[in-house]
């Protein structure tokens, strides 16, 4: 079997910057690369904004990598965007590799590091492109690639917003349908799953019965927007993973959810359903969950094992709406 591509680790650990000399220490991994295609160095800090906890790439200085590994993300404009982050804050010299499946940006890779100044070297095995490269002393065209991938106001959706978000561009079918039937609401409640906040702003904004809301992703990007869309004092954000948070003991009175089905891209109808149980769980005797999901997706078996009533309230365009009574 052939080996994974190791990070390399500098033996020199100080790198020369602008007449100054800068400690370059840490090496960092960006997401969760498959371990037989590349293996993060030990102790690598990890940098991917869907890991809760992890550090902020936006936030490394300039210059402190000394390597680092990534699962390169599927979206262009997001993928351009945490590369030219990488080498920014990566020391001239240090190694990035970077893995993805071909036809989910790997085949783009290494053009797209050349055009940072970069010289890629690229290998193609088990459907990914694995590329390597050393960041270049002076990387061409980093700050309009970290612009175009940055959060921003879009005044078309009166949203903040960012590349790399779920449905960053446009509002998505399905929540603009549970918007448009939500009934009002009263009391505590959450938002499973935010995104950029459209469901959280939608409850808050109509049912002035609503005293809290919980407002939860595991998208620290869509967190951060949903924080300046949703501006209201009743609302408590939290980017984490909707099945491992605790909601305190007492029940909620409410969940709102437009629940994931994809996980890394794949369709993943487990977390679907594990998003149904967990509003269950969380929710009061009485309370209700109202939520949204693609027709073909066969949640009514597990809504009707965790809840005592299922009502459908609204299908359109390829979507339903559920009201569930726990
Ligand atoms: C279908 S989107 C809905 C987003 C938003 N509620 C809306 O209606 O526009 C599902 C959201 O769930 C988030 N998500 C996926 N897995 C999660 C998990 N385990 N815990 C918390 N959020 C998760 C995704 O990041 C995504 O923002």
């Amino acid at each position: 079997m052939r080996k994974a591509v190791a990070a390399e680790t500098r033996r020199d650990d100080v790198a020369e910057g602008s007449g100054r000399e800068t400690r370059v220490r840490r090496h960092a991994v960006y997401g969760l690369p498959p371990r037989e295609l590349v293996e993060p160095a030990a102790g690598a800090v990890q940098l991917s904004p869907l890991m809760p906890g992890a550090e902020a790439v936006e936030d490394l200085r300039d210059g402190s990598l000394a390597g680092v590994v990534m699962a390169a993300p599927p979206g262009t404009i997001e993928r351009r965007h945490v590369l030219a982050h990488l080498l920014r804050a990566s020391a001239a010299g240090a190694v990035l590799v970077a893995a993805a499946p071909n036809d989910k940006g790997g085949a783009r890779l290494a053009a797209e590091l050349a055009a940072f100044g970069c010289a890629p070297k690229s290998e193609s095995r088990r459907h990914h492109r694995i590329v390597t490269a050393r960041r270049p002393e002076h990387p061409a065209g980093l700050d309009a690639a970290i612009a175009a991938g940055a959060a921003r106001h879009d005044a078309g959706l009166g949203h903040w917003t960012q590349p790399g978000v779920f449905s960053w561009d446009k509002i998505d079918a399905g929540s603009l349908l549970l918007e448009r039937h939500l009934p009002p609401l009263a009391g505590r409640g959450a938002d499973l799953g935010c995104g950029i906040g459209i469901l959280a702003r939608a409850a808050l904004g109509r049912s002035p019965a609503v005293t809290a809301l919980h407002v939860v992703d595991i998208d620290r990007r869509a967190v951060d927007c949903a924080r300046r869309n949703v501006q209201d004092p009743r609302a408590r954000f939290d980017w984490a993973d909707v099945r491992a948070i605790a909601f305190g003991a007492e029940g909620l009175d409410f969940v709102v959810t437009n629940p994931p089905f994809h996980d890394g891209g794949a369709e993943d109808r487990a977390l679907g359903v594990a998003f149904i149980r967990r509003a269950s769980e969380i929710l009061k005797r009485g309370g209700r969950c109202l939520l949204v999901a693609n027709r073909h997706l066969p949640y009514e078996a597990p809504l009707g094992a965790a809840f005592a009533s299922v009502r459908l309230i609204a299908e359109e365009g390829g979507f339903k709406v559920y009201e569930a009574v726990r």
